[in-house]
């Protein structure tokens, strides 16, 4: 099996196999654990402040000289019709009644967004060699920035047109995210409808449009799919939630337990718990939210209003209340270490015949 190719090189690494970056599962430990092994892990700090983000990144430097990816959020907070902020909160302050849960009702006056842009210094500081981003394209004197100290940049896109705008702003590589894919769409074009386009077209879309490597997510979890994707023309593959279920993840039990037995029609895309799409297994609380018929605020503003209630879900386990992300090909999640479930990903498609 020959794993080179002109990505895996850029990016230093003998596999050309990425350890999604997953905000809120993915841990120094995980991505640690995955650049050891000859992989690329991504830590994920999108929306954490820049102390957080310094933290992380040490954290992670303790554990492994290796280079690793830090993946950030390029949203911009938009205007939001506060009645309706009020209204969802009036709807949370019940549901969470009914449902015994702790909910902390938030001046709209008081909320705070970090953007990327504060995050920018940090990377540049820490020589971080690659930044992964993600809901849109950093701006132009941020690009500029990541260029001078020679940054490898590899963002996200859901559609062509998505792809074919990084490629204008000089990223090295482009994340093809299909719609099976864990977690939240990178989508950022608001004048198009959400595209719903599956991996294994997006990835052949992607590389007869654009001339930089194009890396599959959405889907993959074992040899035969990493060969797929790579077979397809993918120069790497990402991904999320095969490492979901890893001794490093910071999944509750119950979320974990729950992937492993699901089903691929499971999850759904969902704008009920932070305001932006995203892929989760289905539960009660996105249930009641869509049911309630209410405008959901756009990411981050719903992010922020239901954090607290979801942090407090998580802290008693119970998985109903808060958002369990994950890929249509969540079924049979193991319960392994980050460096088992690499191993198997390498030795599974290395054991797949040639042609
Ligand atoms: C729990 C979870 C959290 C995620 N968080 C991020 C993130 O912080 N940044 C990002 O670029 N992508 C994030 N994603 C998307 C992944 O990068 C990737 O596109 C996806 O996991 C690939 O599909 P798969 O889950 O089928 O492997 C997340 C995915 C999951 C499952």
């Amino acid at each position: 099996m020959e794993w080179k190719n002109e990505l895996a090189a850029l990016l230093k690494i003998t596999y050309p196999v990425i350890q999604a970056p997953m905000l809120g599962v993915t841990t120094p430990e995980m991505v640690a654990a995955v650049a050891e092994r000859g992989g690329l892990g991504s830590l994920p700090v999108g929306g954490l402040s820049p102390d957080r983000t310094r933290e992380l990144i040490r954290k992670t430097r303790s554990l492994t000289e290796k280079p690793f990816a830090v993946n950030l959020f390029t949203n911009e907070v938009p205007e939001y019709n506060r009645e309706e902020a009020e209204a969802m909160q009036d709807f949370l302050v019940k549901f969470s009644e009914e449902n015994q849960l702790v909910f902390e009702r938030q001046s709209l006056d008081t909320l705070r967004f970090y953007s990327y842009r504060e995050q920018v210094e940090v990377l540049t500081a820490e020589n971080i060699p690659m930044v992964s981003f993600t809901f849109g394209i950093p701006d132009d004197e941020s690009i500029a920035v990541f260029k001078q100290h020679g940054i490898t940049l590899i963002g996200t896109a859901t559609s062509v047109r998505e792809a074919v705008m990084l490629e204008k702003a000089e990223v090295d590589a482009v994340v093809a995210q299909g719609i099976e894919a864990g977690g939240h769409r990178g989508s950022f074009l608001d004048d198009e409808p959400l595209p719903q386009v599956g991996t294994f077209v997006l990835v052949p879309e992607m590389i007869n449009r654009i001339g930089k490597p194009v890396i599959a997510a959405g889907g993959i979890k074992d040899g035969i799919t990493i060969k797929a994707a790579l077979q397809l023309g993918a120069q790497a593959v990402q991904i999320g939630t095969a490492f979901i279920t890893s001794h490093e993840s910071l999944a509750i039990p119950s979320y974990k337990t729950a992937l492993q037995r699901a089903q691929v029609t499971d999850s759904a895309v969902t704008r009920a718990f932070s305001g932006r799409w995203a892929r989760g297994l289905r539960n009660q609380f996105m249930d009641a939210i869509e049911e309630s018929g209410l405008n959901i605020p756009p990411y981050p503003i719903q992010n922020v209003l239901t954090a607290g209630l979801r942090s407090k879900a998580q802290q008693a386990d119970r998985k109903e209340f808060t958002n369990l992300w994950a890929g249509q090909a969540s079924a049979g999640g193991e319960i392994h270490s980050s460096a088992e479930i690499f191993a198997r990903l390498i030795a599974e498609t290395e054991a797949l015949p040639l042609y």
